[in-house]
């Protein structure tokens, strides 16, 4: 049997800003593979260029030299991946209902298939309740769960999430890990998480990857074999094998910092 096609597969990718003297490398030479149901969580110093390896994995930008695959060809930006940023940015005069119906309409969704696609989703999201209010009406935490559900409106292969969490409060950050936790179990999918949180992204984690300052390189690698369900995140964040993991994770990332311990 060939073996199984990576859903992401990212060669020598080198990511440069400007030209001549001026110019600068955000990432690079970067190697990686992400095979399908793997949740990929990225740690590394600002400017690392995290936020720019995700927009090469979206698609919205190029490499500067090597190559980027998705399902062993070039993204589509915008109809393959589906991307939550820190702020939900969400449309502000629409309602919960009408931007994941604006979301359901770009990726094709016929306006009769909505309704029920739209329901579908924010029971994933936990939020059956609110689809007829305001944004302005809901809390944070509430519109990065709308973020979410949008970015999977157009069942994505790929979820990128650039620091998602990080504006929201620690309770609201810790609820919002849980349940992305859960609405990614057992997908089909993969996703790439970038976080500075050690802790965040080991609980996420089935892969952890340290990225070294900039021009950004993987300097650390790690699964994270730590059970995806019939354990509640209480047992798991207490456990040994967290305390484990997160210790290898925050070596790794104060190496890339040259913190002295
Ligand atoms: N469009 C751009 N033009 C010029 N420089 C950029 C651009 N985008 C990112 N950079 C630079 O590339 C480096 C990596 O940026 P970024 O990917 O945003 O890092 P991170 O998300 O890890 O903080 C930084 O030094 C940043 O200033
Ligand atoms: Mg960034």
């Amino acid at each position: 049997m060939p073996p199984e096609q990576p859903l992401v597969e990212i060669n020598e990718a080198v990511r440069s800003y400007g030209r001549g003297a001026g110019a600068i490398t955000a990432l690079g030479s970067l190697d990686l593979r992400l095979h399908r149901g793997e949740f990929v969580v990225i740690v590394g110093p600002s400017g690392s260029g995290k936020s720019t390896l995700l927009r090469l994995v979206s698609g919205f930008e190029h490499t500067t030299s090597g190559t980027v695959a998705l399902d062993g060809r070039p993204p589509v930006p915008g109809r393959d991946v589906g991307v939550v940023f820190q702020q939900p940015r969400l449309f502000p005069w629409r309602t919960v209902n009408g931007n994941l119906d604006a979301a359901l309409r770009w990726a094709g969704v016929r306006r009769q298939d909505r309704p029920a696609r739209r329901a579908e989703l924010l029971e994933r999201v936990g939020l059956a309740e609110v689809g007829d209010r305001h944004v302005w009406e809901i809390s944070g935490g509430q519109q990065q769960r709308v973020a979410i559900a949008r970015a999977l409106a157009g069942r994505p292969s790929l979820l990128l999430l650039d620091e998602p969490f990080a504006a929201l409060d620690a309770l609201t950050r810790e609820r919002l890990q849980e349940d992305l936790r859960s609405l990614t179990d057992g997908a089909e999918q993969g996703a790439v998480f970038v976080t500075h949180s050690v802790d965040e992204a080991v609980f996420l984690a089935t892969r952890v990857i340290v990225l070294s300052d900039r021009p950004g390189q993987v300097t650390l690698d790690l699964p994270v074999p730590l059970p995806r369900t019939g354990c509640s995140a209480d047992e798991l964040r207490g456990s040994a094998e967290f305390a484990r993991l997160r210790g290898e994770v925050s070596t790794a990332v104060r190496d890339t910092l040259n913190i002295p311990v």
